[in-house]
C-alpha cells in the first residue's frame, strides 16, 4: 500500500542506523535488515543523526515499551528539519496492530516506510519503491505460514550467534500480545537450521542460541520425525561448536525426553530460562498457562535431579487481573521452593485486543509495586546466595567484550549464565578462558584468569524488566 506523502524524489544517502526494541527475536530480525542493507551497499552509521536510513524495529509486550518507541518516533520530527533526505523506517510487533499503523499515519508524517514482522525479506523491493516517488510505504501482512530461508544476516558477534529455529506462537496467553504480532508457529525444517549452525561454525562461532516463543513446541508442525530434543541431540554432533543455548521454554511443553537431551548433550548448557508467570494455580489457568503449581515444581525437581550444576532463571507478572494477596504469596512459595538464579519480574500491563484486557478486577498500579518490590527481594536473596557457591571455583568463561567501565577488564559468561568480570585483555574475547571466582555478589562474579580452556576444573558443570540480575 502506498500513500501520498510528497512528491519529490529523495536523495538517497546509503548509510543506515537499526534501533532494536525488545526480545532476541527483533535482535536477530534486526541482523537480518543489516544483512539485507549491506548486500545493497549500504553502510552502517553509528550516530542515528547523520544515517541516511533510519529503522526502528519495535516492540509491543507492555505498555511502556509502545510509549518508548512513539517517543522515539516523535523525536524524528526536528530530525527531519535539519535532514529532509532521512528516511525514517519503523518495522516489528507494533506495526502488527492496525490501530498502532494508523496512529502513526495520521500523528507522524516522519515516518517513511512502514513494514511487518512478516515482511522483513521486503526489504530491499520496499527501499527501492520508496526511492523510485518518495510515496510513504506500508507493507504489512497478518500472519505468514512460511519461513524465508537464506537471508543475509550481519551478525553482532562474530563467536556467538542466534538461530531462530520458529516463528510465532500458538500459545495465546491471555496477557500477551505475541501471538497477534507474530503469528503462529511454523518451524525451519531441522537441515535449514543445521545448514545455518554449520555455516556459523565454519565463520568461527562457537556458541548459538536457538530462539523461539517456545522452543519446546518445535516441529509440532513437522511431523513425529522432529522435535527439540532430537534438534539439540543433532546439533550436538557439530564438531566446533562448544555451546548451545536456547530460549524459551514453556513449562507445559518440557518434556523429560528434552531434559535428558540437555542433560546427555556435552555442549547444551546447563542453564534453563523457565518462564513460571506465577505460582498460583488458579491465576497461571486465567493467564492460559496449561500448567499447575504442582507442574512447576515437578519440572523444576526433574531438571535439578538430571542436570547437574544447573542454573534455572524465569519470568513472573505480578498484578494480573484478579490475582489476590493469597495469590501472590503461592507466587512467593514457588519461588522460594524452585530457587531461581535470577527472573525478570514485570507489572502487568493491559494489552489492547487480549483477553485480560478485559478482564475484572484489575489490580491497583500501587498493590503491583508492592509485590514487585516483595518478589525482587526473595529474588535477590536467592541470586546472592546461589552466587556465594561459585566462590574461589573454577567456571569456564566465553569472553564477550571489554566491560562497560574499565577497558582493562573483560566480561563473559558461564555455561550457566552467569557474568564474570575478570582483568584481561582484548584478545581474550571470543575464547573461553578458565577463570578462579575470587569474589561472588548478588549479579555477578569478580574472578582472575588462570588459564585457557581445556583445563578440567570447572565445578560448576530495555526495559521496564526489573530483573534480578540488574
Ligand atoms: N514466550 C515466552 C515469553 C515471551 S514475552 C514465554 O512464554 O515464556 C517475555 C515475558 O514478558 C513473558 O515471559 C512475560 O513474563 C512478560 N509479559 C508478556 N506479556 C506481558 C504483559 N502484558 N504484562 C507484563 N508482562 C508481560
Ligand atoms: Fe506470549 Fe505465552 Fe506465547 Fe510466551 S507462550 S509468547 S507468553 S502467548
Ligand atoms: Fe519480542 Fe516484543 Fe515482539 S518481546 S516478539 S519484540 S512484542
Amino acid at each position: 500500500m502506498s500513500t501520498k506523502k510528497n512528491s519529490s524524489k529523495p536523495n538517497i544517502v546509503k548509510t543506515f542506523h537499526i534501533k532494536t526494541f525488545g526480545c532476541q527475536m527483533n535482535e536477530n530480525d534486526s541482523e537480518k535488515i543489516s544483512g539485507m542493507l549491506k548486500a545493497l551497499g549500504y553502510q552502517e552509521e553509528t550516530d542515528v543523526n547523520k544515517a541516511g536510513l533510519v529503522i526502528l524495529n519495535t516492540c509491543s509486550i507492555r505498555e511502556n515499551a509502545d510509549e518508548r518507541v512513539l517517543g522515539n518516533i516523535g523525536a524524528f520530527k526536528t530530525v527531519k528539519k535539519t535532514n529532509p533526505d532521512l528516511i525514517l523506517a519503523v518495522c516489528g510487533c507494533m506495526m502488527q496492530q492496525p490501530e498502532i499503523v494508523n496512529q502513526i499515519v495520521t500523528k507522524y508524517p516522519q515516518v517513511d516506510l512502514i513494514f511487518g514482522t512478516h515482511n522483513l525479506h521486503q526489504v530491499p523491493e520496499l527501499l527501492n519503491n520508496y526511492q523510485v516517488n518518495g510515496n510513504r510505504l506500508i507493507e504489512v501482512w497478518e500472519d505468514s505460514d512460511t519461513i524465508v530461508e537464506d537471508l543475509p544476516v550481519d551478525r553482532k558477534y562474530p563467536f556467538k550467534g542466534f538461530v531462530t529455529i520458529m516463528n510465532g506462537c500458538n500459545n495465546f496467553c491471555t496477557y500477551c500480545i505475541v501471538p497477534y504480532t507474530r503469528g503462529r508457529e511454523v518451524s525451519r525444517q531441522p537441515d535449514k537450521i543445521f545448514d545455518e549452525v554449520n555455516k556459523l561454525v565454519d565463520d568461527g562461532c562457537i556458541e548459538i542460541t536457538l530462539l523461539g516463543q517456545n522452543v519446546n513446541s518445535y516441529g509440532n508442525d513437522l511431523g513425529d520425525a522432529v522435535n527439540f530434543a532430537k534438534l539439540l541431540r543433532e546439533l550436538n554432533t557439530i564438531d566446533k561448536l562448544k555451546r548451545i543455548r536456547f530460549m524459551t521454554s514453556h513449562p507445559k511443553d518440557l518434556t523429560d525426553d528434552v531434559i535428558d537431551a540437555i542433560a546427555e548433550c556435552d555442549k547444551v548448557c546447563n542453564y534453563i530460562h523457565l518462564p513460571i508467570q506465577s505460582g498460583s494455580t488458579r491465576i497461571l489457568k486465567a493467564m492460559n498457562r496449561k500448567y499447575t503449581q504442582e507442574n512447576i515444581l515437578d519440572r523444576v525437581n526433574k531438571i535439578r535431579e538430571k542436570i547437574p550444576g544447573v542454573a534455572i532463571t524465569t519470568d513472573i507478572i505480578v498484578g494480573f487481573p484478579g490475582e489476590t494477596e493469597a495469590d501472590f504469596l503461592e507466587t512467593l512459595k514457588v519461588i522460594k521452593r524452585c530457587q531461581f538464579d535470577s527472573a525478570f519480574t514485570f507489572l502487568y500491563s493491559i494489552r489492547t485486543g487480549t483477553p485480560a484486557a478485559t478482564m475484572a478486577d484489575q489490580i491497583p498500579d500501587e498493590v503491583k509495586h508492592d509485590r514487585i518490590n516483595r518478589s525482587l527481594k526473595v529474588l535477590h536473596q536467592i541470586s546472592h546466595d546461589i552466587n556465594q557457591t561459585y566462590q574461589d571455583q573454577i567456571v569456564e568463561v566465553l569472553v564477550e567484550e571489554t566491560s562497560r567501565n574499565n577497558a582493562k577488564r573483560m566480561t563473559g559468561r558461564t555455561r550457566t549464565g552467569k557474568l564474570v568480570n575478570f582483568p584481561g585483555n582484548e584478545s581474550d574475547i571470543g575464547t573461553e578462558i578458565m577463570v578462579k571466582i575470587t569474589e561472588a555478589k548478588t549479579f555477578s562474579l569478580d574472578g582472575e584468569k588462570i588459564g585457557q580452556e581445556g583445563i578440567h576444573g570447572a565445578t560448576h558443570t530495555d526495559d521496564d524488566a526489573i530483573s534480578a540480575n540488574s
